[in-house]
């Protein structure tokens, strides 16, 4: 689809998005209703709340508190299970289908072979791509370490999700890592299709006249604007290590943040936080926005601009045209 005689769709795992700006998994994923909204509200895609084999009534109030302009969240991965997931999923593709909006499951399980039954009963679904959560930094007290902390796990998942399904799987990496660039080679390596970076980033608020952690779980995980250059560090350092395509996630709520991500390296963008202060039409704001900054700037699509970040620093910018010229537009 061409705005202000751009093109901003992408090909993400040989699924076409009208735009590469992706609702996040755990905000307004919960109905088809709200999926519903965000699509028509201009999201390229949109995925759904993480889901596990049976349902999770996630921690104790409070959960969620605001934080700057982000908040800090340990909502616990609260979902109705996976078999209520399906028909969530079903009827939200059926409902964003004149849309041409694609529909992201995304998972998660206590063990590897959680993972794996999760993933087969979910493709019921048909959803056009899966998302592995093992990222989430806020159930480490119930379920273990998150299985993106170390290559091993990572790898192990992937494969299991791998050999249970057949649609494409985005493996979500965690900030709260020592070497995110060796974990996303496992996954790759693994055979993962994708990779999303990042989850929110492992932080803690202490109410002075309680002097006790404001969360019930005491710990959260930080998101919104605070953490976008992490998330920007992270997509560049997954880049140099990887070849499949890199879902960048964490603080963008412009286009000039989309872009940024872009410039870093991902193929496309996913939106969270900036969705509970912009409202459902959030992503189709970022999306106009990024057809103007790619309009005044000579880009011809978004692959035009995918890595260009990591660009030499001997390379002039004499020609902006260095990407256009190139007619990759993919
Ligand atoms: C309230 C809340 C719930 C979330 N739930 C999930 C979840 O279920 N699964 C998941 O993979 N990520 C979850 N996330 C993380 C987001 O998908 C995203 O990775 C993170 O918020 C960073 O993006 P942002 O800065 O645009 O919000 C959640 C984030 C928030 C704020």
């Amino acid at each position: 689809m061409l705005q202000n005689g751009v093109d901003l769709s992408v090909d993400l795992c040989g699924i076409r998005l009208r735009n590469p700006l992706i609702l996040a998994s755990g905000i307004l994923g919960t109905s088809a209703a709200l999926m519903e909204r965000v699509g028509r509200g201009g999201a390229g895609a949109v995925t759904s709340k993480s889901c596990s084999p049976l349902p999770r009534a996630g921690h104790p109030n409070p959960t969620v508190i605001k934080w700057g302009p982000g908040f800090l969240n340990a909502v616990g991965l609260a979902n109705p299970g996976v078999e209520a997931q399906v028909e969530i999923l079903r009827e939200t593709r059926r409902r964003l289908v004149d849309v041409g909006v694609a529909v992201i499951g995304s998972i998660f399980a206590e063990t590897v072979e959680g993972f794996a039954r999760v993933a087969e009963t979910l493709s019921a679904a048909e959803p056009d791509l899966i998302e592995v959560n093992i990222s989430c930094p806020n159930v480490a007290h119930e379920l273990g370490a998150p299985f993106s902390s170390a290559p091993e796990s990572a790898a192990a998942v992937t494969r299991a999700v791998k050999a249970a399904t057949d649609i494409p799987i985005i493996v979500k990496l965690s900030p709260n890592v020592t070497d995110i660039a060796a974990i996303a080679r496992a996954v790759e390596e693994a055979g993962a299709d994708a990779i999303a970076a990042i989850n929110t980033v492992s932080g803690m608020v202490i109410d002075i006249e309680a002097a006790r952690p404001v969360l019930s779980n005491l710990e959260g995980g930080l998101s919104g604007p605070a953490i976008k250059p992490i998330a920007v560090r992270c997509v560049y350092q997954c880049y140099q290590a990887v070849s499949i395509p890199i879902v960048g996630i964490g603080g963008v709520s412009s286009g000039a943040d989309a872009i940024e991500m872009i410039m870093a390296g991902a193929r496309a963008v996913g939106v969270g936080s900036a969705v509970f202060w912009g409202g459902v039409e959030a992503l189709g704001r970022i999306a106009q926005e990024m057809a103007d900054f790619m309009s005044a700037h000579g880009y011809r699509c978004v692959s035009d601009m995918v890595g260009l970040a990591h660009r030499p620093s001997s390379w002039q910018p004499s020609s902006i045209e260095v990407g256009v010229a190139t007619g990759r537009c993919i």
